[in-house]
Protein backbone atom coordinates (compact mmCIF):
# COMPACT_ATOMS: atom_id res chain seq x y z
CA UNK A 1 0.00 0.00 0.00
CA UNK A 2 1.17 3.76 -0.53
CA UNK A 3 2.57 5.37 2.36
CA UNK A 4 -0.02 8.75 2.40
CA UNK A 5 1.90 11.66 1.45
CA UNK A 6 4.15 13.84 3.61
CA UNK A 7 2.28 16.77 3.89
CA UNK A 8 3.83 18.60 6.95
CA UNK A 9 6.49 20.46 6.38
CA UNK A 10 8.33 23.61 7.30
CA UNK A 11 10.44 24.51 10.24
CA UNK A 12 8.71 25.17 13.33
CA UNK A 13 9.77 28.44 13.53
CA UNK A 14 7.22 31.29 14.63
CA UNK A 15 6.84 35.26 14.62
CA UNK A 16 5.30 37.46 17.01
CA UNK A 17 2.39 39.82 16.77
CA UNK A 18 3.83 43.17 15.44
CA UNK A 19 5.54 40.76 12.34
CA UNK A 20 1.85 39.49 11.97
CA UNK A 21 0.54 43.17 11.88
CA UNK A 22 3.03 44.02 9.36
CA UNK A 23 3.18 40.75 7.11
CA UNK A 24 -0.38 40.76 6.81
CA UNK A 25 -0.96 44.59 6.97
CA UNK A 26 -3.43 43.90 10.39
CA UNK A 27 -5.15 46.65 11.97
CA UNK A 28 -5.44 45.68 15.30
CA UNK A 29 -8.12 48.12 16.57
CA UNK A 30 -10.29 47.15 13.70
CA UNK A 31 -10.10 43.19 15.03
CA UNK A 32 -10.87 43.79 18.48
CA UNK A 33 -14.18 41.41 19.31
CA UNK A 34 -12.92 39.52 15.67
CA UNK A 35 -12.38 36.24 15.16
CA UNK A 36 -9.69 35.02 13.43
CA UNK A 37 -8.13 31.39 12.25
CA UNK A 38 -4.20 31.48 11.72
CA UNK A 39 -3.18 28.21 9.67
CA UNK A 40 0.16 26.83 9.43
CA UNK A 41 0.30 29.01 12.97
CA UNK A 42 3.67 27.06 14.48
CA UNK A 43 5.45 28.13 17.74
CA UNK A 44 3.97 32.44 16.49
CA UNK A 45 2.83 34.32 19.57
CA UNK A 46 0.28 36.25 17.80
CA UNK A 47 -2.44 34.38 19.52
CA UNK A 48 -1.19 34.97 23.12
CA UNK A 49 -0.64 38.75 22.24
CA UNK A 50 -3.46 39.43 20.38
CA UNK A 51 -5.89 37.81 23.13
CA UNK A 52 -4.39 40.58 25.66
CA UNK A 53 -6.04 42.79 22.75
CA UNK A 54 -9.44 41.31 22.86
CA UNK A 55 -9.20 39.27 19.02
CA UNK A 56 -9.44 35.77 19.63
CA UNK A 57 -7.40 33.72 17.78
CA UNK A 58 -7.57 29.60 16.92
CA UNK A 59 -4.27 27.85 15.47
CA UNK A 60 -3.87 24.56 14.02
CA UNK A 61 -0.76 23.32 13.47
CA UNK A 62 -0.17 19.47 12.69
CA UNK A 63 2.99 19.58 15.49
CA UNK A 64 0.36 20.40 18.21
CA UNK A 65 -0.03 17.19 18.86
CA UNK A 66 3.16 17.10 20.42
CA UNK A 67 3.70 17.90 24.34
CA UNK A 68 5.03 20.61 25.16
CA UNK A 69 8.34 19.96 26.13
CA UNK A 70 9.16 18.44 22.41
CA UNK A 71 7.20 21.58 21.35
CA UNK A 72 9.90 23.64 22.79
CA UNK A 73 13.09 21.23 21.76
CA UNK A 74 11.46 21.47 18.16
CA UNK A 75 10.80 25.49 18.09
CA UNK A 76 14.67 26.09 19.71
CA UNK A 77 15.88 23.59 16.71
CA UNK A 78 13.43 25.83 13.99
CA UNK A 79 15.45 28.71 15.44
CA UNK A 80 18.67 26.82 14.89
CA UNK A 81 17.77 25.95 11.53
CA UNK A 82 16.37 29.85 10.64
CA UNK A 83 19.67 31.29 11.80
CA UNK A 84 21.42 28.98 9.45
CA UNK A 85 18.85 29.51 6.89
CA UNK A 86 18.96 33.16 6.87
CA UNK A 87 22.96 33.22 6.61
CA UNK A 88 22.77 31.58 3.44
CA UNK A 89 19.98 33.61 2.32
CA UNK A 90 20.57 33.70 -2.03
CA UNK A 91 18.97 37.28 -1.80
CA UNK A 92 19.85 40.31 -0.10
CA UNK A 93 17.62 40.55 3.44
CA UNK A 94 16.08 43.85 3.98
CA UNK A 95 16.25 46.10 7.13
CA UNK A 96 13.23 47.51 6.58
CA UNK A 97 12.38 45.38 9.33
CA UNK A 98 14.73 43.71 10.96
CA UNK A 99 17.93 45.53 11.64
CA UNK A 100 20.09 42.14 11.26
CA UNK A 101 19.96 38.30 11.57
CA UNK A 102 20.68 38.95 15.53
CA UNK A 103 17.13 40.70 15.90
CA UNK A 104 15.54 38.84 13.26
CA UNK A 105 16.39 35.79 15.49
CA UNK A 106 15.55 37.75 18.51
CA UNK A 107 12.28 37.84 17.53
CA UNK A 108 11.69 34.58 16.94
CA UNK A 109 12.97 33.55 20.47
CA UNK A 110 10.61 36.25 21.88
CA UNK A 111 8.08 34.59 20.09
CA UNK A 112 8.67 30.89 21.05
CA UNK A 113 9.41 31.54 24.87
CA UNK A 114 5.71 33.35 24.84
CA UNK A 115 3.78 31.10 22.63
CA UNK A 116 5.53 28.02 24.78
CA UNK A 117 4.24 29.57 27.80
CA UNK A 118 0.89 30.02 26.38
CA UNK A 119 0.94 26.71 24.42
CA UNK A 120 0.49 25.26 28.07
CA UNK A 121 -1.74 27.14 29.49
CA UNK A 122 -4.64 26.95 26.34
CA UNK A 123 -3.80 24.03 24.21
CA UNK A 124 -6.88 22.63 24.19
CA UNK A 125 -8.49 26.26 23.35
CA UNK A 126 -6.51 28.17 20.95
CA UNK A 127 -4.28 25.75 19.83
CA UNK A 128 -5.47 22.97 17.40
CA UNK A 129 -3.59 19.51 15.84
CA UNK A 130 -4.67 19.93 12.60
CA UNK A 131 -3.32 19.73 8.78
CA UNK A 132 -4.34 21.18 5.56
CA UNK A 133 -6.34 20.17 3.43
CA UNK A 134 -8.34 19.37 6.13
CA UNK A 135 -9.26 21.52 9.18
CA UNK A 136 -11.90 20.28 11.51
CA UNK A 137 -13.93 23.22 12.24
CA UNK A 138 -16.87 24.70 10.90
CA UNK A 139 -17.35 26.35 7.98
CA UNK A 140 -17.54 30.36 7.78
CA UNK A 141 -16.55 31.07 11.41
CA UNK A 142 -13.78 33.27 11.13
CA UNK A 143 -13.37 36.58 10.05
CA UNK A 144 -10.12 36.85 9.24
CA UNK A 145 -8.07 33.47 7.93
CA UNK A 146 -4.35 34.06 7.85
CA UNK A 147 -1.44 31.09 6.29
CA UNK A 148 2.20 32.40 6.46
CA UNK A 149 5.39 30.92 5.21
CA UNK A 150 4.00 27.57 4.91
CA UNK A 151 2.11 28.05 1.26
CA UNK A 152 4.15 28.81 -1.83
CA UNK A 153 7.21 28.86 0.81
CA UNK A 154 7.44 24.91 0.74
CA UNK A 155 5.75 24.63 -2.37
CA UNK A 156 7.53 21.30 -4.48
CA UNK A 157 9.15 23.50 -7.02
CA UNK A 158 11.25 25.86 -4.17
CA UNK A 159 14.52 25.28 -4.95
CA UNK A 160 16.41 23.47 -1.96
CA UNK A 161 13.50 23.67 0.91
CA UNK A 162 10.06 22.49 -1.95
CA UNK A 163 8.23 19.31 -0.37
CA UNK A 164 7.29 16.89 -2.62
CA UNK A 165 3.67 16.51 -1.46
CA UNK A 166 2.95 19.88 -1.80
CA UNK A 167 2.47 20.03 -5.06
CA UNK A 168 -0.08 22.50 -7.37
CA UNK A 169 -3.51 20.15 -6.17
CA UNK A 170 -2.30 20.74 -2.58
CA UNK A 171 -2.15 24.42 -2.78
CA UNK A 172 -5.20 24.43 -4.62
CA UNK A 173 -7.13 22.02 -2.08
CA UNK A 174 -5.89 23.97 0.49
CA UNK A 175 -6.92 27.17 -0.21
CA UNK A 176 -10.19 26.11 -0.73
CA UNK A 177 -10.35 24.77 2.55
CA UNK A 178 -9.19 28.24 4.02
CA UNK A 179 -12.13 29.35 2.47
CA UNK A 180 -14.54 27.20 3.24
CA UNK A 181 -13.71 28.74 6.92
CA UNK A 182 -13.77 32.66 5.92
CA UNK A 183 -16.58 34.09 6.35
CA UNK A 184 -14.11 37.72 5.53
CA UNK A 185 -11.08 37.75 3.92
CA UNK A 186 -8.30 34.87 3.16
CA UNK A 187 -4.55 36.40 3.28
CA UNK A 188 -1.59 34.46 2.47
CA UNK A 189 2.23 35.21 2.40
CA UNK A 190 4.45 35.02 0.70
CA UNK A 191 3.31 35.59 -2.73
CA UNK A 192 6.10 35.64 -4.56
CA UNK A 193 9.42 33.73 -4.55
CA UNK A 194 12.47 35.17 -3.29
CA UNK A 195 13.84 36.93 -5.71
CA UNK A 196 10.02 38.90 -6.13
CA UNK A 197 9.71 36.83 -8.65
CA UNK A 198 5.91 36.13 -9.64
CA UNK A 199 5.38 32.62 -7.95
CA UNK A 200 3.53 29.97 -11.15
CA UNK A 201 1.22 28.36 -8.15
CA UNK A 202 0.22 32.52 -6.56
CA UNK A 203 -0.91 32.92 -10.78
CA UNK A 204 -2.41 29.28 -11.04
CA UNK A 205 -4.62 29.83 -7.86
CA UNK A 206 -5.78 33.31 -9.22
CA UNK A 207 -7.29 31.91 -12.22
CA UNK A 208 -8.95 29.23 -10.74
CA UNK A 209 -10.10 30.89 -7.64
CA UNK A 210 -11.79 33.71 -10.19
CA UNK A 211 -13.41 31.10 -11.79
CA UNK A 212 -14.96 29.56 -8.79
CA UNK A 213 -16.18 32.92 -8.16
CA UNK A 214 -13.73 33.92 -5.71
CA UNK A 215 -12.03 37.66 -5.94
CA UNK A 216 -8.02 37.93 -5.64
CA UNK A 217 -5.53 40.39 -5.45
CA UNK A 218 -1.89 40.85 -4.26
CA UNK A 219 -1.64 43.57 -1.60
CA UNK A 220 1.78 45.73 -0.98
CA UNK A 221 2.38 45.39 3.02
CA UNK A 222 5.01 47.17 4.43
CA UNK A 223 6.94 44.13 5.71
CA UNK A 224 9.92 43.19 4.18
CA UNK A 225 12.17 40.05 5.13
CA UNK A 226 14.29 41.20 1.10
CA UNK A 227 13.55 44.26 -0.62
CA UNK A 228 11.56 42.15 -3.28
CA UNK A 229 9.16 39.96 -1.15
CA UNK A 230 6.29 42.61 0.10
CA UNK A 231 3.28 41.68 -1.63
CA UNK A 232 0.54 39.43 0.22
CA UNK A 233 -2.57 37.87 -2.15
CA UNK A 234 -5.56 38.12 -0.81
CA UNK A 235 -8.70 36.10 -1.29
CA UNK A 236 -12.14 37.57 -0.70
CA UNK A 237 -15.01 34.56 -0.92
CA UNK A 238 -17.09 34.77 -3.20
CA UNK A 239 -21.02 35.48 -2.47
CA UNK A 240 -22.38 32.05 -3.84
CA UNK A 241 -20.29 29.04 -2.06
CA UNK A 242 -21.36 25.48 -1.49
CA UNK A 243 -21.82 24.36 2.29
C1 LIG B 1 7.65 28.29 9.25
S1 LIG B 1 6.28 27.82 10.22
C2 LIG B 1 5.26 29.25 10.08
C3 LIG B 1 4.72 29.73 11.41
C4 LIG B 1 3.92 31.01 11.40
N1 LIG B 1 2.84 30.99 10.45
C5 LIG B 1 4.79 32.21 11.11
O1 LIG B 1 4.81 32.70 9.98
O2 LIG B 1 5.45 32.66 12.04
C6 LIG B 1 5.45 26.62 9.16
C7 LIG B 1 4.50 25.75 9.94
O3 LIG B 1 3.70 24.98 9.03
C8 LIG B 1 3.29 23.83 9.76
N2 LIG B 1 2.74 22.83 8.83
C9 LIG B 1 3.39 21.82 8.20
N3 LIG B 1 2.54 21.08 7.46
C10 LIG B 1 1.30 21.62 7.63
C11 LIG B 1 0.01 21.30 7.11
N4 LIG B 1 -0.19 20.28 6.24
N5 LIG B 1 -1.04 22.05 7.51
C12 LIG B 1 -0.87 23.10 8.36
N6 LIG B 1 0.35 23.45 8.87
C13 LIG B 1 1.42 22.72 8.50
C14 LIG B 1 4.58 23.40 10.45
O4 LIG B 1 4.34 22.47 11.51
C15 LIG B 1 5.17 24.73 10.87
O5 LIG B 1 4.86 25.03 12.20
Amino acid sequence: MDEAPDSNAGYFYGRTLREYQSMFGLDLEALRGKRVLDVASGPASFAAEAADLDIEVVCCDPRYALDPVELRADGERGIEFTRLAYEHFPAPLSKRFYTDIDDTIAHGQRALDHFAADFEQHRNGRYIAASLPEIPLPSRSFDLVLCANFLILYADISPGIGVPALDYPFHLSAVEELLRLARGPVRLRPSHGIFGEPHPYADRLRVDLAGQGHQTRFVDTEYELTELTRPLLQIQPGAIRPG
